[in-house]
C-alpha cells in the first residue's frame, strides 16, 4: 500500500476503490451480508486517467486518494464504463475539483451523462474497437450493451494488457483487505461472484456471453472489475466461470421452495424433499421463501436442474412472497430446468393456477414434472402419496 486505501496494481496504476459495509441492499433489492467494493483505478502518466468512480457517499475519501496519487498533478480523463451511480456518482465533485477533465464514453453514455448529472460538455465519444491514445497509453473499448445497462462497456489498456471490465466479472462482498484474487477467500469470492452474476447480470446472460466472446480475444494479464477482487493470478478462470453461468449450465440437485402460513405447505415440501433424498438426489436445498434471502434462493434455482415450488393461496391469489419470487425468476429468463408444483388452499385455489400460468408463460422454458398437486387445507394420506410420486418422478427426470 502506498497510502491510505491506495494499492498499486501495476507500474503507475493504482486501485483507489472504496469498501461499502453500510448499504443493506444493493440497488435497493439485493442483500449485502459481506458489503460491496466500488473499485476505481487511477493510471498516472503523460495523461492521468481515472477508470470509473465510486458511489457518491464515498466521494470525500475518494477524491483525497486521487489527490494523493496525483501529487499536485491534474486529472485529465475519466473513462466512464457504466453510468449506474455506484460508478458514476462522484463525477460531479471531480468536475468541480478538475474543471477541465474530459469524460470518455459512448453515445449512450453521453445521453445518460446529461440525464443523470446534467453534463453535456468535455465528453469524448468512443466506439467499438477504435483505439484511443491517451498520452503514453493506448485504450481499446469493447461495448457490452445490456450487461447490464445499454451504455455498459469495458476498457482495455493495451499498453499494460489490463482489462477494466466494470460490472463484468464483478462480485458482491467488500474486498476484505485482499484486493487481488490470490489474496482473497476463494470460496467466498466465487459464491459472491455468482450471486452478483445471477441477480445483476443473469437476465442478460446472452449479452454477457457476447461480451465475453469479445474480451476473450484480448491478450489479458489482469482483469480489474468495478466490484470484487482484481484478477491477476488466473484471469482466464473467471472467464471460464462466466462462460459456464452464461450458458445456464445446471448441476444435479433440486431447490424446494415453499411459502406457508400455518405449516401445511411446509409439510408437503418436507415430504417432497425427503423423498428426493431417498431416491438418491444429492444437492437438495429447501427454502422457506418468507425467511430466506431471495438473492440466494435465485442462485440455487439458477444452479440446480430441478425446482419444486409449494405455496398456499392468500386472498384468492398466490401467496405474495412466492408471487414475488416468480417475478424474479421470469425477469431473469431462466430456462431449461425441470419443475414440480404443489398448491394449497382451503376454499378457493389460486396458488396452483398462478404457478401453472407461470410455466405456460415460459412457453416451454420449464419442463413440468407430473403430478401437479393440489391440496385442500391439510395433508391427507392421498396427498402424501402425491408428494412422494412427484418427488420420485423429479428424481427420475433429473437423473436421466
Ligand atoms: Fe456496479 Fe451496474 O453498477
Amino acid at each position: 500500500m502506498i497510502g491510505k486505501g491506495i494499492v498499486q496494481i501495476a507500474d503507475s496504476i493504482f486501485w483507489i476503490g472504496e469498501q461499502d459495509r453500510e448499504t443493506d441492499k444493493f440497488e435497493g433489492l439485493w442483500s449485502l451480508p459481506y458489503g460491496v467494493a466500488y473499485n476505481s483505478y487511477l493510471l498516472k502518466g503523460e495523461k492521468n486517467v481515472l477508470v470509473d468512480t465510486v458511489k457518491c457517499p464515498f466521494a470525500g475519501d475518494f477524491v483525497n486518494k486521487i489527490a494523493a496519487v496525483l501529487g499536485g498533478g491534474t486529472l485529465d480523463y475519466v473513462i466512464v464504463n457504466h453510468m449506474e451511480p455506484d460508478h458514476s456518482g462522484s463525477l460531479g465533485i471531480l468536475r468541480e475539483i478538475y474543471p477541465c477533465v474530459k469524460l470518455i464514453g459512448n453515445t449512450k453514455t453521453a445521453e445518460m451523462l446529461r440525464n443523470f448529472w446534467g453534463i453535456g460538455e468535455n465528453v469524448v465519444i468512443v466506439r467499438e474497437g477504435e483505439p484511443l491514445d491517451l498520452g503514453s497509453r493506448k485504450f481499446i473499448f469493447a461495448m457490452a450493451p445490456m450487461v447490464h445497462w445499454p451504455e455498459s462497456m469495458a476498457s482495455y489498456d493495451a499498453s499494460d494488457k489490463i482489462l477494466f471490465s466494470n460490472d463484468i466479472f464483478g462480485a458482491f462482498g467488500a474486498t476484505e483487505g485482499g484486493i487481488f484474487d490470490d489474496e482473497a477467500d476463494t470460496d467466498m469470492t466465487e459464491s459472491e461472484m455468482m450471486r452478483y452474476y445471477v441477480n445483476i447480470v443473469g437476465r442478460f446472460a446472452a449479452q454477457a456471453s457476447k461480451a465475453l466472446a469479445v474480451v476473450s480475444t484480448l491478450d489479458i494479464d489482469v482483469i480489474c472489475p468495478s466490484h470484487g477482487p482484481v484478477w491477476r493470478s488466473d484471469p482466464r478462470r473467471v472467464m471460464r466461470l462466466y462462460e459456464k453461468w452464461s450458458r445456464q449450465e445446471t448441476e444435479e440437485g433440486v431447490a424446494v421452495v415453499y411459502g406457508t402460513m400455518y405449516g401445511n405447505t411446509k409439510s408437503a415440501a418436507d415430504t417432497i424433499s425427503r423423498t428426493l433424498s431417498e431416491r438418491g438426489v444429492r444437492g437438495v436445498r429447501v427454502y422457506d421463501i418468507v425467511r430466506s434471502d431471495v438473492s440466494q434462493v435465485i442462485v440455487d434455482i439458477w444452479r440446480k436442474s430441478g425446482l419444486v415450488l409449494a405455496a398456499c393461496t392468500y386472498n384468492m391469489e398466490l401467496f405474495p412472497p412466492m408471487a414475488e419470487l416468480l417475478r424474479h425468476i421470469e425477469n431473469k429468463n431462466m430456462r431449461g430446468r425441470k419443475i414440480g408444483l404443489c398448491g394449497m388452499h382451503s376454499w378457493a385455489d389460486a396458488s396452483l393456477r398462478c404457478m401453472s400460468e407461470f410455466i405456460e408463460r415460459s412457453r416451454g422454458g420449464w419442463s413440468l414434472v407430473e403430478p401437479k398437486i393440489l391440496i385442500k387445507s391439510g395433508l391427507k394420506e392421498a396427498d402424501i402419496e402425491q408428494c412422494e410420486l412427484l418427488a420420485s418422478n423429479m428424481a427420475s427426470e433429473i437423473k436421466k
